[in-house]
């Protein structure tokens, strides 16, 4: 066998400490696959003096980052947040050492400098645990479906929105219990604003396009609207017209360019991603040749995520022992990243309007000056005055959706445009 692969833990939290498990229990197992044995250097963290999980050998402690990375062949990083994350990752790239992070924020945030000094330095940098935890995504994305052309993203990939949206569908909960009981649960922190106003999504989202269209994604590319507008209303009308609301990233590219967003979108009962329940992730992609593929799977959690990490090691770690390197990042595609206006979509908007003659033909003639075609119209009594009105339309541009509901404000006898929802997909397509 070959000399021992060194391995440098940054960070010993939820991750942290279930990677320092596996190695550890699995050592045998993962020498046996690297060609070499792999072992811990040391882990970083910021006291050394506070107790840690029975899994973490204390002498393996150290507060040296800088005398840690320098020490070791692979470096994981698990700390999460921007810095000193990147500072470090960029430290131990420049030294020619390899490094897996699960750090989704960064690496939506700062990927192109990391890619640069990766390329430079002819070092692997790996990152399957920064999207969607265990489920093997980044891999199959950025390596099996490397010789086709990937044409959309379809992806449940935040766990604590997909457990709240479920409660709220499933036994009727009202946003702010559902998001008491997540937090209760340890699914969203106390502080929950990443993941339901879709920031968490949206960095997954931007890591996602990049590699399945070949071209930086930026975050700022990626328009984000969050779930904390869902009423329990919107589910149920959304149930009536046999649909679950999803927090969907969507990544698409058509003839007119590539277009990234994060937003809660009707899904139909019969599409697979309608049956993702509570905290489970599930991401449906389409290429050209290989069709329709989707992953699910657990996309948190320290032992999940381990796993994903633990992947990441044996490979990076198969390439020191062996020789060879892993795929860089391929950025060469040139393709205009559209805004959220010059999509297209199909939106089921909830109208709240005065039940008299004329009110139905006004409210479709604002559609129609907009081009917008309406395909369903259901009417409910709301009191005996007032109806609400359930409109579900053809696919416009997003620009007529947004001129459409601006004129609905005008017209006489629109009491209150309730809510507006697209749909993303319907039965199985
Ligand atoms: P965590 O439980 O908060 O643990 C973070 C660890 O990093 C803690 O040990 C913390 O030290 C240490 N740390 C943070 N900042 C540090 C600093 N400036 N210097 C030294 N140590 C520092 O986080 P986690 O949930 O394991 O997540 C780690 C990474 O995995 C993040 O990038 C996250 O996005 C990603 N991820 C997590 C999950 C999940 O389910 N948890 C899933 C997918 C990806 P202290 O112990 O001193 O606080
Ligand atoms: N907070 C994330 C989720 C987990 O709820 O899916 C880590 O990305």
């Amino acid at each position: 066998m070959s000399e021992p692969v060194k391995i440098a833990i940054l960070g010993c939290g939820t991750v942290g400490t279930q990677v320092v498990r596996l190695l550890t229990s699995n050592s045998a197992d993962v020498a046996a696959r690297v060609g070499a044995p792999v072992e811990i250097a040391g882990v970083y963290v910021r006291d050394t003096s506070v107790p840690r999980d029975a899994a973490v050998p204390v002498g393996l402690l150290t507060s040296d980052a800088i005398a840690l990375v320098e020490s070791a062949d692979v470096v994981v990083e698990l700390m999460g947040g921007l810095e000193p994350a990147r500072e470090l990752i960029l430290n131990a790239l420049v030294r020619g050492k390899a490094v897996v992070t699960a750090n989704k924020a960064l690496l939506a945030a700062h990927g192109p400098e990391l890619y640069e000094a990766a390329d430079a330095a002819g070092a692997d940098l790996y990152f399957e645990a920064a999207v969607a935890g265990a489920i093997p995504l980044v891999r199959p994305v950025r390596e099996s479906l490397a010789g086709d052309h990937v044409t959309r993203i379809l992806g449940i990939v935040n766990g604590t929105t997909n457990y709240m949206l479920d409660e709220m569908t499933t036994n009727g909960l009202d946003y702010d219990v559902a998001l008491k009981q997540a937090q209760d649960l340890g699914y969203a922190e106390a502080d929950p604003t990443a993941d339901v106003e879709g920031h968490d999504a949206a960095a997954k989202a931007a890591i996602l396009a990049s590699l399945a269209f070949h071209q930086r994604i930026a975050l700022e590319d990626v328009h984000c609207e969050g779930i904390s507008s869902i009423t329990a209303q919107d589910v149920h009308a959304a149930t009536v017209s046999g649909h679950v609301i999803k927090l969907l990233a969507i990544a698409e590219r058509t003839a007119d360019g590539v277009a990234v967003r994060v937003h809660p979108a009707l899904v139909g009962l019969e599409h697979p991603l309608a049956n993702v329940r509570g905290a489970f992730n599930a991401v449906f992609v389409e290429a050209e040749a290989a069709g329709e593929l989707m992953f699910y799977g657990q996309g948190a959690g320290g032992t999940p995520t381990a796993s994903a990490v633990m992947g990441d090691i044996v490979s990076v770690a198969r390439h020191i022992a062996g020789g060879g390197r892993g795929p860089r990042e391929t950025n060469y595609a040139t393709d205009e990243v559209l805004g959220i206006e010059s999509t297209t979509t199909r939106v089921q908007v909830r109208i709240l309007a005065a039940d008299r003659p004329g009110v139905l033909a006004a409210i479709a003639q604002a559609f129609a000056a907009h081009g917008v075609s309406i395909e369903t119209v259901r009417q409910q009594p709301a009191d005996a005055t007032s109806a609400g009105l359930v409109i579900s339309t053809h696919s416009a541009q997003q620009s007529a959706i947004d001129a459409t509901m601006a004129a609905l404000q005008g017209v006489d006898g629109v009491g209150e445009v309730l809510s507006v929802l697209r749909i993303a997909a319907e039965g199985k397509e």
